[in-house]
């Protein structure tokens, strides 16, 4: 039996680790100065290929961490991401992840949908929300992102790339081989059409606070 005094250390040692992980939310939000050229734009775009740029506020933190390091490690390729993590360090990574998954938008939002289906794709989606959640909206692991709301062209374009292979990612590969061109353009079209947290950060609206 350890004196109180000792027990008192080894708990405050035991938290340290869990402090350091969760990033720091005010160092991330100067650091997401660069990042909302593009993810504070609204409507802003992709060039080759056209598609909108996705919204990552009130996205998953570890989610965030894990796609900017597959870009930094190539796993994911994208010229301009690929730039942008591949000079970040790890704990840069974890403040600017914290810092956008503590955005809460002033109201839950829709992406924008130009094809597809929505309630073709609500059938198809019986698969997805065992992962993602219902309506794509609470995902049962941390690092599976949130679909709700997204952005239906850039939803289409991903899924195309974990099916051809280009973003590996074992989990998503296997589930995207199964799926046509039409159902990637409905699943995309039902998950957009939800409405959910994800949304673009704007400028000037920076908050350190969650
Ligand atoms: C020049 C524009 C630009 C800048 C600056 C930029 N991004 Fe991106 N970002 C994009 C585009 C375009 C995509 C979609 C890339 C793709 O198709 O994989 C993207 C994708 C992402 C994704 C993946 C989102 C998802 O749902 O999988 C994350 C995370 C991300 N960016 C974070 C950041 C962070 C953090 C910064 C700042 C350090 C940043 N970006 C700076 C354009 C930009
Ligand atoms: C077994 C769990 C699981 C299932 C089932 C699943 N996903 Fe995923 N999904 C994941 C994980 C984990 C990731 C993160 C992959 C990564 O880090 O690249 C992901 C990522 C995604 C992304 C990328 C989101 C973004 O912001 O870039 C899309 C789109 C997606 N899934 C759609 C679907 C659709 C549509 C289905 C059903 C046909 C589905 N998923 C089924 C676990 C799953």
């Amino acid at each position: 039996m350890l004196p109180a005094a000792m027990r008192t250390v080894f708990l405050l040692l035991a938290a340290i680790p869990l402090a350091v992980a969760a990033g720091d939310l005010a160092v991330g939000a100067e650091r997401a100065e660069t990042c909302l050229g593009c993810h504070g734009v609204k409507g802003y775009r992709n060039t080759y290929p056209s598609y909108y740029v996705p919204k990552i506020g009130g996205q998953q933190a570890a989610y965030l961490e894990a796609a900017l390091a597959a870009y930094g490690e190539s796993r994911r390729a994208h010229p301009t991401m690929a730039a942008q993590a591949g000079r970040l360090s790890e704990e840069e990574i974890r403040d600017l992840a914290a810092f956008f998954a503590a955005q809460e938008p002033a109201v839950r939002q829709v992406g924008a949908v130009q094809r597809g289906d929505p309630r073709a794709g609500a059938e198809r989606a019986e698969e997805c929300i065992a992962c993602h959640g219902e309506r794509g909206d609470a995902p049962i692991a941390p690092d599976y992102p949130k679909l709700a709301g997204q952005h239906a062209d850039y939803l289409a374009v991903t899924l195309k790339r974990y099916r051809s292979g280009e973003i590996r990612h074992d989990i998503m590969n296997s589930i995207a081989e199964g799926l046509s061109d039409r159902e990637i353009v409905d699943l995309s079209a039902y998950f957009a059409a939800q409405e959910g947290d994800l949304h673009t950060v704007r400028r000037g609206r920076l908050s350190a606070a969650p």
